[in-house]
């Protein structure tokens, strides 16, 4: 029988959205200045197409304004790092993302070096990653995927200090900044990846699951501690004949099993997404609070 709590992610992005969206209009309100999001992205991937559509309509929703460039597959390294520049100089923006992943010919490393780390609203910036990392400091961002995981542990009154957390796998994006964003939380936490000798044995013993893999239900419900509180990061594409473009998006977690034997778990669509989507939100808020100082 199925026991889980089926988190409602759509509904508590929802109530987070209209807080910022307060705070938007009383800041337009008593200052004439709003935040505002630029978005840089290159080549036409659909899955990156697909994202900030999203980004945008969220920014839209709450009356964030947004910019957005577009660059063609084959630009040059040079003609993305002026654009980049550009938005660092352009006091109207207080938010950059540049869309991951970039095509082969360019460096990633140095596209995220340029990104103002006053503006990296993404958290990528060594600067911001590091100071994540180093416990005492302050990053100025934190990557929105982790911030969200944070945000929906505590909204759901889960106890982060002193518990067992499992964080599967180390993307910069999503599993190496929950990783160090649960240990600040006081958490004791174990990264799984693919080198990892039966991850299944490591991942039952957790209290709080983080999956990021990329593979569709490739966590079965025996990998789960009964009780566990599970998020599902994956966004997996899969084949549907009765979708209409033709596939769906699927999680990690193969949920049936998982519901069966965890407390709470986020379902794949409408779980962590639209937190996560959130956070971009709140960080670029934040940071227009901080110009506007
Ligand atoms: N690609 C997948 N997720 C993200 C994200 O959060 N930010 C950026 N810039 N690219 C991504």
């Amino acid at each position: 029988v199925q026991t889980a709590t089926i988190i409602d992610g759509k509904a508590i992005a929802q109530d987070i959205r209209s807080q910022i969206a307060r705070e938007v209009c009383r800041m337009k309100a008593s200052i004439g200045k709003s935040p505002g999001l630029a978005v840089v992205l290159v080549g036409k991937r659909r899955d990156s197409q697909t994202y900030i559509r999203v980004k945008l309509k969220a920014c839209d929703e709450v009356g964030i304004p947004s910019f957005i460039a577009q660059l063609p597959e084959n630009c040059t390294e040079y003609q993305l790092l002026n654009v980049v520049s550009g938005f660092n100089d352009n006091p109207l923006v207080h938010g950059i993302i540049v869309q991951l992943p970039l095509p082969q010919h360019l460096d990633e490393e140095k596209i995220i070096d340029s990104v103002s780390p006053e503006k990296d609203v993404d958290g990528f910036h060594p600067l911001n990653m590091g100071n994540l990392a180093m416990r005492r400091r302050e990053p100025l961002f934190i990557p929105c995927a982790s911030k969200g995981c944070i945000e929906l542990l505590l909204r759901s009154g889960v106890e982060i200090m002193g518990k067992k957390a499992v964080v599967i796998g180390r993307s910069k994006i999503v599993g190496l900044p929950t990783s160090l964003l649960l240990q600040r939380h006081q958490a004791t936490v174990s990264t799984v990846h693919a080198f990892t000798k039966n991850p299944e044995k490591i991942t039952r013993e957790a209290d709080i699951v983080v999956s990021d893999v990329g593979i569709p239900n490739i966590v079965l419900g025996n990998w789960l501690k009964p009780g566990a509180f599970v998020i599902d990061m994956g966004t997996n594409p899969i084949k549907d004949p009765n979708s209409r473009n033709g596939y769906r998006i699927t999680g990690d977690i193969c949920f049936k099993e998982a519901t069966k034997v965890v407390s709470a778990i986020t379902p794949v669509p409408g779980g962590i997404g639209p937190i996560t989507i959130t956070m971009l939100l709140s960080n670029t808020l934040d940071s227009a609070k901080r110009a506007f100082r």
